[in-house]
């Protein structure tokens, strides 16, 4: 029987919490709750590396558009911990929105800059901007040395590394692959949204990753051909963009591209909006890859 975390609510409580975790590296897992197998995944990963785990838990009103799902997102607390306890997690932190702005909307924000105005963010404007100034706070404020986060949100994964180089957090970014279903379905706290049909739609998504990464030796179009196809099989799933793009600048990759790039997709099914990708080798020997090769080896800061 591994301990409960302690769990900390206030700034205060996370303070003296975080002072007993002393020797050796924290490492950080930030999630907006409704845990699953993905998150467990990260959790699993941060133990391997570090001595101790902090995993925050935060449904930041910040990155969610007036029109998105915020009120009716899954808060399953009681589940969360006990996934926590089960993976040996020393801390909790899990604050309400006005611990994190105490004095309301934050006037001051990270931008993201041109990164965050497409794929993802040209759907939902300003949300990379909201993530980025919690990931920020939350760096700050939990101390750690590594923070995990996953493949499945490769823009946020992207745009978190730039920010840790660009404006000097002393921070060490790890990419985790994504977990998916057996049936292929990446794993989302949304997904709990999905009726029983549009989890059926919802693997065109992973099926088309698939069926353009298989493609990967061809060159982009016979990626991008490859895939299209698999979607438009589906017209349940409405697809809001799939793309090849250059995992560091997301520019559309040319033709005669050959390296790492990212094959992303973004559709509506049902009510919910899903998201998923695949790090794809272009050219020779080329095919699906779990996470980028450049993704820097976890290394204590120093
Ligand atoms: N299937 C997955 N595999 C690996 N990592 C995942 C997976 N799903 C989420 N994560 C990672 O867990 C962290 C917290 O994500 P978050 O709490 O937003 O969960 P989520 O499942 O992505 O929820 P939502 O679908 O509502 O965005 C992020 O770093 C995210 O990339
Ligand atoms: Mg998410």
């Amino acid at each position: 029987m591994t301990a409960a975390p302690v769990v900390a609510r206030t700034r205060d409580e996370l303070a003296t919490a975080r002072a007993a975790l002393t020797g050796g590296d924290t490492a950080v897992v930030m999630t907006m709750g409704a845990l699953h197998e993905g998150h467990a995944r990260l959790i699993r990963t941060a133990r391997e590396r570090a001595e101790h785990v902090i995993v925050t838990i935060f449904l930041n009103p910040l990155q969610f558009g007036p029109k998105e799902d915020l009120s009716r997102y899954p808060r399953t607390f009681d589940s969360d911990l006990a996934i926590c306890t089960r993976e040996g997690v020393d801390l909790v932190f899990a604050p309400t929105p006005d611990v994190i702005y105490p004095d309301g909307d934050p006037g001051v924000r990270i931008s993201a800059g041109p990164l965050g105005d497409v794929l993802e963010g040209q759907s939902r404007p300003g949300h990379f901007d909201g993530m980025l100034t919690v990931v920020g706070k939350l760096m700050h404020l939990t101390g750690g040395d590594l923070f995990y986060y996953g493949q499945k949100d490769a823009q946020q994964l992207l745009l978190i590394r730039r920010m840790a180089r660009d404006i000097d957090f002393p921070a060490s970014v790890v990419a985790v692959p994504t977990v998916r279903e057996e049936d292929g379905l990446a794993l989302s706290s949304r997904n709990m949204y999905l009726s029983d049909s549009d989890r059926q739609t919802a693997l065109s998504l992973s099926r088309a990753l698939q069926a353009g990464a298989a493609r990967a030796e061809e060159g982009p179009s016979a990626i991008r051909r490859a895939a299209r196809e698999v979607l438009i099989e589906e017209p349940l799933a409405l697809v809001d963009y799939l793309v090849l793009v250059h995992p560091t600048t997301l520019d559309h990759v040319p033709e005669w591209y050959k390296g790492e790039a990212l094959l992303a997709v973004a559709a509506k099914v049902g009510t919910t909006r899903l998201i998923d990708n695949t790090p794809v080798l272009v050219g020779p020997g080329g095919g699906a890859r779990e996470v980028f090769s450049d993704s820097p080896e976890a290394a204590p800061r120093g």
